[in-house]
Protein backbone atom coordinates (compact mmCIF):
# COMPACT_ATOMS: atom_id res chain seq x y z
CA UNK A 1 0.00 0.00 0.00
CA UNK A 2 3.26 2.41 0.98
CA UNK A 3 5.61 1.44 -1.57
CA UNK A 4 8.02 3.81 -3.00
CA UNK A 5 6.23 6.33 0.02
CA UNK A 6 8.16 7.86 2.57
CA UNK A 7 6.87 9.12 5.90
CA UNK A 8 7.60 10.68 9.02
CA UNK A 9 6.52 9.16 12.23
CA UNK A 10 6.59 11.32 16.10
CA UNK A 11 6.37 9.52 18.78
CA UNK A 12 8.21 6.29 17.05
CA UNK A 13 10.00 5.28 20.41
CA UNK A 14 6.61 3.40 21.80
CA UNK A 15 3.00 2.48 21.91
CA UNK A 16 1.15 3.56 18.65
CA UNK A 17 3.62 5.49 17.21
CA UNK A 18 5.90 2.73 17.16
CA UNK A 19 3.29 0.38 15.92
CA UNK A 20 2.50 2.82 13.02
CA UNK A 21 6.19 2.72 11.99
CA UNK A 22 5.52 -1.32 12.26
CA UNK A 23 2.97 -1.07 9.75
CA UNK A 24 4.15 1.42 7.58
CA UNK A 25 6.97 -0.77 6.83
CA UNK A 26 5.18 -3.65 6.49
CA UNK A 27 2.92 -2.09 3.42
CA UNK A 28 6.53 -1.00 2.15
CA UNK A 29 7.27 2.76 3.27
CA UNK A 30 10.39 3.92 3.93
CA UNK A 31 9.99 5.35 7.40
CA UNK A 32 11.88 8.35 9.61
CA UNK A 33 11.13 8.25 13.42
CA UNK A 34 11.05 10.86 15.80
CA UNK A 35 11.27 11.10 18.72
CA UNK A 36 12.93 12.23 22.25
CA UNK A 37 13.78 8.84 22.67
CA UNK A 38 15.69 6.26 20.51
CA UNK A 39 13.63 4.30 17.97
CA UNK A 40 13.83 1.26 16.46
CA UNK A 41 12.70 -0.49 13.72
CA UNK A 42 12.82 2.43 11.40
CA UNK A 43 14.52 3.89 8.49
CA UNK A 44 16.39 6.66 9.92
CA UNK A 45 15.69 8.45 13.32
CA UNK A 46 16.06 12.26 14.34
CA UNK A 47 15.94 12.76 17.75
CA UNK A 48 14.08 16.13 19.09
CA UNK A 49 12.28 17.89 21.69
CA UNK A 50 8.73 18.37 19.97
CA UNK A 51 8.00 21.00 23.15
CA UNK A 52 11.37 23.02 22.15
CA UNK A 53 10.75 25.76 18.84
CA UNK A 54 14.80 25.10 18.12
CA UNK A 55 14.63 21.82 18.59
CA UNK A 56 11.93 21.38 15.99
CA UNK A 57 13.47 24.09 13.71
CA UNK A 58 16.72 21.73 13.55
CA UNK A 59 14.23 18.90 12.80
CA UNK A 60 12.98 20.20 10.26
CA UNK A 61 16.11 21.23 8.57
CA UNK A 62 17.72 18.11 8.64
CA UNK A 63 14.39 16.21 7.42
CA UNK A 64 14.85 15.22 3.66
CA UNK A 65 12.67 17.24 1.27
CA UNK A 66 9.60 15.16 -1.21
CA UNK A 67 8.02 13.71 1.99
CA UNK A 68 5.07 11.89 1.50
CA UNK A 69 3.37 12.67 4.88
CA UNK A 70 3.51 13.31 8.41
CA UNK A 71 2.12 11.22 11.33
CA UNK A 72 1.89 13.17 14.15
CA UNK A 73 2.00 10.43 16.68
CA UNK A 74 4.08 11.81 19.77
CA UNK A 75 2.04 13.01 23.58
CA UNK A 76 2.36 13.32 26.54
CA UNK A 77 -0.49 12.39 28.96
CA UNK A 78 -2.66 14.52 31.75
CA UNK A 79 -0.22 13.92 34.49
CA UNK A 80 2.90 15.86 32.60
CA UNK A 81 2.81 19.49 33.39
CA UNK A 82 0.10 21.64 32.00
CA UNK A 83 2.47 24.01 29.65
CA UNK A 84 3.94 20.93 28.52
CA UNK A 85 1.03 18.92 27.57
CA UNK A 86 -0.50 22.15 25.46
CA UNK A 87 3.24 22.26 24.12
CA UNK A 88 3.92 18.86 23.21
CA UNK A 89 0.07 17.93 22.21
CA UNK A 90 -0.58 21.30 20.35
CA UNK A 91 1.51 24.03 19.76
CA UNK A 92 5.14 21.48 19.18
CA UNK A 93 2.56 19.62 16.56
CA UNK A 94 1.22 22.66 14.72
CA UNK A 95 4.69 24.57 14.71
CA UNK A 96 6.54 20.90 13.28
CA UNK A 97 3.22 20.39 10.38
CA UNK A 98 3.89 24.11 9.34
CA UNK A 99 7.26 24.24 9.05
CA UNK A 100 7.45 20.45 6.86
CA UNK A 101 4.86 21.87 4.52
CA UNK A 102 7.56 23.06 2.40
CA UNK A 103 9.27 19.74 2.42
CA UNK A 104 5.79 17.55 1.70
CA UNK A 105 5.23 16.41 -1.44
CA UNK A 106 2.53 17.48 -3.84
CA UNK A 107 -0.06 14.67 -2.42
CA UNK A 108 0.76 14.14 0.55
CA UNK A 109 -1.18 13.45 4.18
CA UNK A 110 -0.92 14.50 7.63
CA UNK A 111 -2.19 12.47 10.44
CA UNK A 112 -3.02 14.10 13.54
CA UNK A 113 -2.92 11.30 16.72
CA UNK A 114 -5.68 13.46 18.48
CA UNK A 115 -8.01 11.46 21.19
CA UNK A 116 -11.59 10.41 22.44
CA UNK A 117 -10.54 13.21 24.63
CA UNK A 118 -10.72 15.50 21.96
CA UNK A 119 -14.55 14.79 21.08
CA UNK A 120 -16.26 17.25 23.50
CA UNK A 121 -14.84 20.37 21.50
CA UNK A 122 -18.07 21.98 20.86
CA UNK A 123 -18.35 22.46 24.31
CA UNK A 124 -15.67 24.15 24.36
CA UNK A 125 -15.33 26.20 21.33
CA UNK A 126 -14.29 29.38 23.12
CA UNK A 127 -11.12 27.69 25.10
CA UNK A 128 -10.07 26.20 21.65
CA UNK A 129 -10.21 29.50 19.86
CA UNK A 130 -8.17 31.02 22.96
CA UNK A 131 -5.79 28.27 22.91
CA UNK A 132 -5.62 28.16 19.02
CA UNK A 133 -4.74 31.94 19.00
CA UNK A 134 -1.22 31.01 20.38
CA UNK A 135 1.92 29.25 19.34
CA UNK A 136 4.62 27.43 20.65
CA UNK A 137 7.24 30.66 21.08
CA UNK A 138 4.07 32.63 23.08
CA UNK A 139 3.74 32.78 27.08
CA UNK A 140 2.14 29.32 27.37
CA UNK A 141 2.55 29.38 30.92
CA UNK A 142 0.53 32.84 31.36
CA UNK A 143 -2.63 30.70 29.24
CA UNK A 144 -2.04 28.15 31.75
CA UNK A 145 -2.38 30.14 35.01
CA UNK A 146 -5.17 32.19 33.27
CA UNK A 147 -7.18 29.14 32.39
CA UNK A 148 -6.47 27.65 35.83
CA UNK A 149 -5.12 24.27 33.72
CA UNK A 150 -2.28 23.31 36.18
CA UNK A 151 -4.05 20.58 38.40
CA UNK A 152 -7.28 21.30 36.86
CA UNK A 153 -9.85 18.08 37.63
CA UNK A 154 -9.98 15.58 35.29
CA UNK A 155 -7.24 16.84 33.46
CA UNK A 156 -8.13 19.72 31.80
CA UNK A 157 -4.99 20.40 29.86
CA UNK A 158 -5.12 17.00 28.05
CA UNK A 159 -8.62 16.86 26.83
CA UNK A 160 -8.04 20.72 25.31
CA UNK A 161 -4.82 20.03 23.71
CA UNK A 162 -6.51 17.14 21.76
CA UNK A 163 -9.82 19.80 21.87
CA UNK A 164 -7.94 21.87 20.01
CA UNK A 165 -5.96 19.81 17.87
CA UNK A 166 -9.28 18.47 16.78
CA UNK A 167 -10.41 21.75 15.67
CA UNK A 168 -7.45 22.74 14.29
CA UNK A 169 -7.34 19.96 11.70
CA UNK A 170 -10.72 21.06 10.83
CA UNK A 171 -10.18 24.49 10.39
CA UNK A 172 -7.29 23.25 8.18
CA UNK A 173 -9.72 20.97 5.94
CA UNK A 174 -8.54 23.13 2.43
CA UNK A 175 -5.72 24.95 3.42
CA UNK A 176 -3.21 23.14 1.53
CA UNK A 177 -5.92 21.41 -1.52
CA UNK A 178 -4.02 23.17 -4.12
CA UNK A 179 -1.04 21.00 -4.09
CA UNK A 180 -3.49 17.59 -2.63
CA UNK A 181 -2.11 17.88 0.49
CA UNK A 182 -4.97 16.81 3.55
CA UNK A 183 -4.74 16.59 6.95
CA UNK A 184 -6.98 14.39 9.11
CA UNK A 185 -7.58 13.59 12.87
CA UNK A 186 -7.27 9.83 14.49
CA UNK A 187 -8.99 9.54 18.00
CA UNK A 188 -8.21 6.20 19.75
CA UNK A 189 -10.20 5.85 22.88
CA UNK A 190 -8.28 4.10 25.86
CA UNK A 191 -5.45 2.05 24.25
CA UNK A 192 -3.24 -0.22 26.05
CA UNK A 193 0.52 1.38 26.14
CA UNK A 194 2.87 2.99 28.71
CA UNK A 195 0.61 5.98 29.19
CA UNK A 196 -2.83 4.01 30.08
CA UNK A 197 -2.13 4.51 33.56
CA UNK A 198 -1.54 7.76 33.53
CA UNK A 199 -5.20 8.51 32.46
CA UNK A 200 -6.80 6.40 35.01
CA UNK A 201 -5.15 8.00 37.62
CA UNK A 202 -6.30 11.31 36.33
CA UNK A 203 -9.54 10.39 35.32
CA UNK A 204 -10.14 8.34 38.36
CA UNK A 205 -14.42 7.25 38.70
CA UNK A 206 -14.88 8.26 35.01
CA UNK A 207 -11.77 6.11 33.71
CA UNK A 208 -13.28 3.00 35.75
CA UNK A 209 -16.74 3.89 34.44
CA UNK A 210 -15.88 3.56 30.51
CA UNK A 211 -13.58 0.47 31.46
CA UNK A 212 -16.52 -1.23 33.03
CA UNK A 213 -18.59 0.08 30.05
CA UNK A 214 -15.85 -1.08 26.80
CA UNK A 215 -15.21 -5.12 26.47
CA UNK A 216 -11.44 -3.98 26.53
CA UNK A 217 -8.60 -0.97 25.77
CA UNK A 218 -7.57 -0.95 22.09
CA UNK A 219 -4.47 -1.87 21.64
CA UNK A 220 -1.55 -0.02 19.05
CA UNK A 221 -2.70 -2.81 16.57
CA UNK A 222 -6.21 -1.36 16.71
CA UNK A 223 -4.34 2.05 15.62
CA UNK A 224 -1.69 1.68 13.94
CA UNK A 225 -4.14 0.21 10.53
CA UNK A 226 -6.18 3.65 10.61
CA UNK A 227 -3.09 6.04 10.79
CA UNK A 228 -1.83 3.75 7.71
CA UNK A 229 -5.05 4.23 6.32
CA UNK A 230 -5.11 8.34 6.55
CA UNK A 231 -1.81 8.51 5.16
CA UNK A 232 -2.57 6.52 1.75
CA UNK A 233 -4.25 7.36 -1.08
CA UNK A 234 -7.37 5.58 0.00
CA UNK A 235 -7.96 8.77 2.06
CA UNK A 236 -7.28 11.36 -0.20
CA UNK A 237 -11.12 12.42 0.15
CA UNK A 238 -11.03 12.87 3.69
CA UNK A 239 -10.19 16.54 4.89
CA UNK A 240 -10.01 18.04 8.62
CA UNK A 241 -12.34 15.28 9.80
CA UNK A 242 -11.73 12.61 12.74
CA UNK A 243 -11.66 9.31 12.60
CA UNK A 244 -13.14 7.59 16.05
CA UNK A 245 -11.37 4.45 16.44
CA UNK A 246 -12.29 4.10 20.21
CA UNK A 247 -14.56 0.47 20.60
CA UNK A 248 -17.45 2.11 20.34
CA UNK A 249 -17.04 4.94 23.35
CA UNK A 250 -18.28 7.79 21.19
CA UNK A 251 -21.33 6.60 19.92
CA UNK A 252 -22.41 5.38 23.23
CA UNK A 253 -21.65 8.91 24.34
CA UNK A 254 -23.38 10.31 21.82
CA UNK A 255 -25.88 7.92 22.29
CA UNK A 256 -26.67 8.64 25.78
CA UNK A 257 -26.78 12.45 24.98
CA UNK A 258 -29.16 11.76 23.03
CA UNK A 259 -31.46 9.91 24.50
CA UNK A 260 -30.73 7.12 21.45
N1 LIG B 1 -2.77 5.43 25.10
C1 LIG B 1 -3.97 5.96 25.04
O1 LIG B 1 -4.90 5.57 25.77
C2 LIG B 1 -4.26 7.07 24.06
C3 LIG B 1 -5.59 7.36 23.76
C4 LIG B 1 -5.87 8.39 22.87
C5 LIG B 1 -4.85 9.10 22.27
N2 LIG B 1 -3.57 8.80 22.57
C6 LIG B 1 -2.51 9.59 21.93
O2 LIG B 1 -1.70 8.73 21.16
C7 LIG B 1 -0.40 9.30 21.02
C8 LIG B 1 0.64 8.24 21.33
O3 LIG B 1 0.52 7.86 22.68
P1 LIG B 1 0.89 6.40 23.21
O4 LIG B 1 -0.29 5.93 23.97
O5 LIG B 1 1.46 5.58 22.13
O6 LIG B 1 1.98 6.83 24.33
P2 LIG B 1 3.52 6.45 24.49
O7 LIG B 1 3.97 7.12 25.73
O8 LIG B 1 3.70 4.99 24.36
O9 LIG B 1 4.20 7.17 23.22
C9 LIG B 1 4.36 8.55 23.15
C10 LIG B 1 5.70 8.85 22.50
O10 LIG B 1 5.82 10.28 22.37
C11 LIG B 1 7.14 10.62 22.70
N3 LIG B 1 7.23 12.01 23.18
C12 LIG B 1 6.63 12.54 24.27
N4 LIG B 1 7.02 13.81 24.45
C13 LIG B 1 7.90 14.09 23.45
C14 LIG B 1 8.66 15.23 23.11
N5 LIG B 1 8.64 16.35 23.86
N6 LIG B 1 9.45 15.18 22.02
C15 LIG B 1 9.53 14.04 21.28
N7 LIG B 1 8.82 12.93 21.56
C16 LIG B 1 8.03 12.95 22.63
C17 LIG B 1 7.53 9.66 23.83
O11 LIG B 1 8.93 9.57 24.01
C18 LIG B 1 6.88 8.37 23.34
O12 LIG B 1 7.77 7.61 22.56
C19 LIG B 1 -0.37 10.51 21.96
O13 LIG B 1 -0.56 11.69 21.21
C20 LIG B 1 -1.55 10.28 22.89
O14 LIG B 1 -2.07 11.47 23.40
C21 LIG B 1 -3.23 7.79 23.45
Amino acid sequence: MHEGKTYVVTGAASGIGAETVKTLKAQGAHVIGVDRNPAGGVDQFFQADLSDPQSIDALVEALPSGLNGLANIAGVPPTAPAAVVLKVNLYGLQRLTLRLLPKLADGASIANLASLAGFGWPNAVEQCKAALALSLEDDIDAFVAEHALEGAEGGRSYFLSKEALVVWTMQNRWSWRDRGINMNCVSPGPVDTPILGDFIETLGARAEEDMKVMDRPGTPQDVAPVVSFALSDHAKWFRGTNLMVDGGMSSHILSGIHGL
